[in-house]
């Protein structure tokens, strides 16, 4: 085993277990306070540097406790919908609230009018229908714009501009929508894409190259540009010079305020999940250890996406000596977080850290199997842990009945 493992997502611990985790109950998120801010500081200098606006997308990571350390950096929060919209007003107070749902329902406007100040519509028809009292309500209106340029391979789930999306309006429907009915451009007071996932900026300048040949003609009338997520702006590496290029080219080009809202990259490399073995088992070639955390309950995009969590002191199946398949308690048979070498093979009992857990975890999990929730705790910067929120029975309980 080597003395430290020196991967980004363990940076925050110094590459090794602190003595002081296997005292804590598992399984449980444990968000990182310092690495939140080292996250939060670049962005807000990214938008001191430039004039853009960042937002946080709740989507993404939600634990309000935290947000004390984003704010000072972040121009608000970005909701998609009602009760994110809520959360971001309550919790970030004082802030921006921006909105964006693929579909508003009649029956949320009037207490969605209320929390946010920015409100971005999916179709031109969603802008006909709402946007007139979003207006009068004295709300930035907005539409989501889709042009057509995809730029991730091998992931239709998570592209927007994949042939026949939903999301977003291309070219031809807004020309038609306006031909029925030419009101409609003067409701709007800026144009939102979102296209990415996990890219670096390379593909924003590709994406808004075709932004600009599709929907130039509308942006000098615009107030805002907003870029959406997706820009893995946090993550070593990442190429912050062309991101400031293109923020550079829309203010010039069209004289708008650029937003950004990330999800990922606010919380990037921010959080672990701690888990224990609690069996090993031995099919043919295949050993399998089971934990006290699950992939479909805790750690949902593993499944979903799929995405798979880097794990301290482990690498690729085959790599190291043991490779061992890592799964979870419930019923499901592929609730499998993959497969991971080791030096030795874990025993029960065994404490075992995955790193990038702060996003897409807290705010997605789920009881199935009525499996509990884990705990949430936060690391402060000089290393103590305190606990944020414990669930229990109740928390299962209560979504399903009286
Ligand atoms: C409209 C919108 N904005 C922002 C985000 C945040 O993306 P990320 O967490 O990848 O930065 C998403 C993610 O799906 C999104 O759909």
């Amino acid at each position: 085993m080597p003395a430290v493992d020196t991967r980004p997502p363990f940076a925050a611990i110094g590459g090794r277990v602190p003595g002081k985790w296997t005292a804590l109950p598992t399984p449980c998120y444990l968000l990182d306070e310092g690495a939140l801010a080292r996250n939060a500081e670049i962005l807000g200098d990214l938008a001191r540097r430039t004039g853009c606006k960042v937002l946080l997308a709740q989507k993404a990571f939600s634990n309000y406790d935290l947000y004390p350390i984003l704010a000072p950096h972040l121009a608000g929060t970005e909701a998609s919908g009602l009760y994110e919209a809520r959360l971001g007003a309550e919790e970030m107070p004082g802030k921006e609230v921006h909105v964006f749902c693929a579909a508003y329902r009649d029956d949320e406007m009037e207490e969605l009018l209320r929390w946010a100040d920015h409100i971005v519509f999916n179709s031109p028809a969603q802008l006909g229908k709402f946007g007139p009292a979003a207006k009068a309500a004295g709300k930035s209106v907005g539409l989501r714009v889709n042009p057509e340029c995809s730029t991730q391979e091998g992931h239709a789930i998570y592209d927007p501009c994949a042939p026949g999306s939903r999301l977003g309006t291309t070219r031809a429907q807004w020309d038609a929508a306006v031909a029925q009915n030419p009101a409609l451009p003067q409701l709007l007071d800026g144009l939102h894409f979102h296209t990415l996932c996990e890219q670096d900026s390379d593909a924003l300048a590709v994406t808004l190259d075709a932004v600009a040949e599709k929907f130039g003609d509308l942006l000098p009338a615009m107030k805002w540009l907003n870029m959406g997520g997706g820009h893995h702006i946090t993550r070593p590496g990442y190429d912050l010079a062309t991101l400031e290029r293109c923020i550079a080219r829309a203010q010039k080009d069209w004289g708008v305020t650029v937003y950004l809202e990330p999800g990922e990259a606010c919380a990037l490399n921010a959080g672990f999940l701690l888990t224990r073995v609690l069996d090993v088992v031995h099919n043919g070639d295949t050993t399998v250890a089971i934990l006290d955390a699950s992939a479909a309950c805790h750690m949902p995009d593993v499944i979903e996406m799929p995405y798979r969590p880097p794990l301290l002191f482990a690498a690729d199946a085959g790599e190291k000596p043991c490779t061992v398949r890592l799964a979870g308690p419930t019923c499901l048979a592929g609730d499998v977080i993959g497969d991971y070498s080791f030096d030795a093979e874990p025993r029960p009992g065994d404490l075992l850290v995955f790193g990038d857990m702060a996003i897409y975890t807290t705010c997605k999990n789920n009881t199935f199997n009525g499996m509990p929730l884990p705990a949430i705790l936060a690391r402060a910067a000089d290393g103590s842990c305190r606990v944020l929120k414990e669930f229990g029975y109740r928390d299962f309980k209560v979504r399903l009945g009286h």
